[in-house]
């Protein structure tokens, strides 16, 4: 067990390089699964749990793989087993995209339900109503979703709601259905394009991706291809704000500023100033911040997953924010760790009602789930004296080298044994 030690007070300066963004990674690395016929050469594959607990999973179906830094070749021509049912499978969300994936390829799968961060209650009810629209028979049991079927037929799919998972989950087996998929209102967010980009460069027939309407043609068989992932847009997002709360300046590098608007446009609108270049933005900042009002939404909404970042550099904005959570209903788990060191929050079911403090101190705090532990290295990074950040697996399993990358900005945080 491991934890963080943080010293806030110091601005942070210089230049970073973003990583690849996860939620990309962690649905590409299955989907290349879908390869018969030669190797998936991924690039910019970023170094974190999640992606090591794909690795892990697609070994066990008998992918043969490669990890070169940040490079991935996936050999998936002899795949011997459909069944993923590991105890990674159980910890990651991200592990359904194999459902999707082997359901595409053989008409057949029995995976593990997944675990991932506990946000709220995480329904896979629109990714059964694809996958059954297809033509494919789901059941649960044993607590592992089993599907098969005989033919998967292109068919016309309009999802209850704005889903991420279901999107691609549904995208990936429609790619080798016959004939014609269509999905309404799919999700629109940027690793939804990049994984149709990632399955066109297999040989799919996918169009659209990146409306809410996505046309998918299905093609006979896949193959190998070279690809890069995109950067990550949370990852760039927690450097922005982390940035703008420690009054300093700091070029966020290899990023899609585009992807990064709804988080420029709150952080101009606090009185930071936020600079973009072809493939980098500068935040820069003196640190005293106006409060704002935030609602999460999808895509191109404020993404729920910078939520809880940015309500952190709201605890240390002057006067009331109002935050409100629209796509997880238990995303302020942070909010209890956030008090410990000073804040002024009062959550009223799905809304925080953010009052800035004159400043946060230092505490032995935890991270609660991936983006909360971003939170509290931020809430670190401005706080007075000496914050220690328990339940660091959290943070492992999303952000690359979190520590070495604040060190690189000029931050005092080490990472040390919890036992010390
Ligand atoms: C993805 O989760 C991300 N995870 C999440 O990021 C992110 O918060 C979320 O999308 C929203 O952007 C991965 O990509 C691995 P959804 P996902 O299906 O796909 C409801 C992070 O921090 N819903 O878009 O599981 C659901 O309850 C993580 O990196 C159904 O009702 O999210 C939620 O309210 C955390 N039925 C909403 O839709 C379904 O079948 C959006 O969920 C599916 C979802």
């Amino acid at each position: 067990m491991e934890k963080l030690i943080v010293y806030g007070g110091n601005r942070l300066f210089g230049d970073i390089d973003i990583s690849g963004a996860k939620n990309a990674a962690v649905a590409i690395i299955p989907a290349a699964l879908m390869a018969s016929d030669g190797t998936c050469i991924i690039d910019n594959i970023p170094d974190i749990e999640d992606v090591h607990c794909l690795e892990r999973i697609i070994e066990s179906l008998g992918c043969k793989i490669k990890v070169n830094t940040n490079s991935l070749t996936i050999d998936s021509s002899n795949i011997t087993n459909l069944d993923a049912c590991t105890e990674d499978v159980r910890r990651m969300r991200a592990s359904y995209y194999f459902i999707g994936a082997l359901l595409g390829r053989f008409k057949e799968a029995r995976v593990e339900l997944p675990g991932g961060c506990p946000i709220g209650v995480r329904p896979i009810d629109q990714h059964i109503k694809g996958f059954e629209a297809l033509g494919a028979t789901v059941k649960i049991e044993h607590g592992a979703v089993n599907v098969k079927a005989d033919r998967l037929i292109g068919t016309n799919i309009f999802f209850d709601v704005v889903s991420v998972g279901a999107t691609i989950n549904v995208m990936l087996a429609a790619t080798l259905a016959e004939g014609v998929t269509t999905l309404e209102n799919a999700a629109r967010e940027p690793h939804i394009v990049d994984v149709a980009n990632f399955l066109n460069s297999m040989g799919a027939n996918v169009k659209g991706a990146g409306t809410d309407i996505i046309r998918i043609t299905g093609v006979e068989k896949l193959c190998g291809c070279n690809y890069s992932v995109i950067p990550d847009q949370i990852e760039a997002g927690t450097f922005m704000i982390a940035a703008a709360a420690t009054g300093g300046e700091v070029t966020i590098k290899n990023v899609i500023p585009k992807h990064l608007e709804s988080i420029s446009a709150k952080l101009i609108e606090m009185g930071a100033e936020v600079i973009e270049q072809d493939d980098s933005v500068t935040v820069k900042s003196t640190g005293k911040l106006k409060s704002v009002n935030i609602k999460t939404a999808p895509y191109p909404g404020f993404p729920t997953d910078v939520q809880q970042p940015m309500s952190t550099l709201l605890c240390a904005a002057e006067g009331r924010s109002i935050v409100n959570e629209s796509i997880w209903e238990s995303r302020f788990k942070h909010v209890d760790e956030l008090k410990k060191m000073g804040a002024n929050v009062k959550v009223e079911g799905r809304t925080a009602i953010i009052d800035g403090a004159e400043k946060l101190t230092g505490a032995i705090v935890k991270a609660t789930d991936l983006r909360a532990g971003a939170a509290m290295v931020i809430a670190g990074l401005i706080a007075e004296g000496k914050t220690e950040i328990h339940s660091l697996d959290h943070i492992d399993r999303g952000y690359p080298n979190i520590e070495v990358k604040f060190q690189r900005l000029g931050a005092k945080i080490h990472r040390e044994s919890a036992e010390e």
